[in-house]
């Protein structure tokens, strides 16, 4: 894993885009794995501004996420869909039809995971971006999942819904469930960027780029990874 270390969130960003931008430069037809949370948002903002001041193309850029909430549509303002469009997608004018994510209210999660699983195995991602839970999680791939898991349903840890409770009016309203990418799906991409902001990340971050390769750790599988960079500001990697 290369590890970069930045002395704040705004070079984090800066220097997230540019890892990004070199994919997206270099490939017009790349298909960028993206994910949610606040640590990517000013990767996100670099992104539209790079557009308009350089007018990148995203015509043929296809994109896939990682996770959404059970529950809730596209249409509602805590769905992972609209985040992404709010974040990105409106201000990179990519074609919705060229944006994939699961579908929080389908009627049948079984046939959405099988869905959803073979669309990735037609969307090889030359990317996958990645946020860090303060559990180690990757996605929602949560302590305890196995390395070889494919999209699947899962039930959030108690901490994974403490995190997340400061997005939504009410704690009660976070959704306890959600489908996520699995693991095995998230290694199959050629190049990995995992970003890390804030000392309430650090013993993940520790853990993940130093500790044992362990499913009860599921970002430490991201050292075994022939491409895998972390960018981390100075309190996520007060660790390492
Ligand atoms: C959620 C998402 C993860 C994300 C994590 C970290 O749990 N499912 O994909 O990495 O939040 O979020 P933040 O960047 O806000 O700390």
């Amino acid at each position: 894993m290369k590890i970069i270390i930045t002395r704040d969130r705004e070079e984090l960003s800066a220097k997230a885009a540019k890892v990004m931008l070199d994919v997206v430069k270099s490939d017009p037809y790349a298909v960028l794995g993206l994910a949610t949370g606040t640590t990517p948002l000013g990767l996100y903002a670099h992104m539209i501004a790079d557009r308009e001041k350089n007018g990148t193309g995203y015509a043929h850029i296809r994109t896939v996420n990682l996770d959404e909430y059970i529950g809730l549509p596209a249409s509602h303002a805590q769905s992972y869909a609209f985040f992404m469009q709010k974040h990105l997608f409106d201000g990179l004018g990519i074609d919705r039809e060229n944006t994939y994510i699961e579908n929080g209210a389908a009627a049948d999660e079984e046939k959405e995971c099988a869905r959803y699983n073979a669309l990735l195995e037609q969307l090889p991602r030359s990317i996958q971006l990645l946020g860090l839970g303060s559990n180690g999680h990757i996605a929602f791939n949560e302590p305890g999942t196995p390395f070889g898991s494919d999209t699947h349903v899962v039930t959030l840890a108690e901490s994974t819904l403490r995190d997340n409770a400061r997005l939504f009016l009410h704690p009660d309203e976070v959704p306890r469930r959600a489908y996520t990418m699995g693991i095995r799906q998230i290694m199959h991409a050629k190049k990995i960027l995992v970003l890390a902001s804030g000392a309430n990340k650090a013993d993940a971050v520790y853990k993940m780029a130093m500790g044992d390769v362990t499913e009860l750790v599921p970002a430490s599988v991201l050292q075994l990874h022939p491409d895998c960079v972390l960018i981390a500001d100075r309190e996520a990697a007060e660790r390492l």
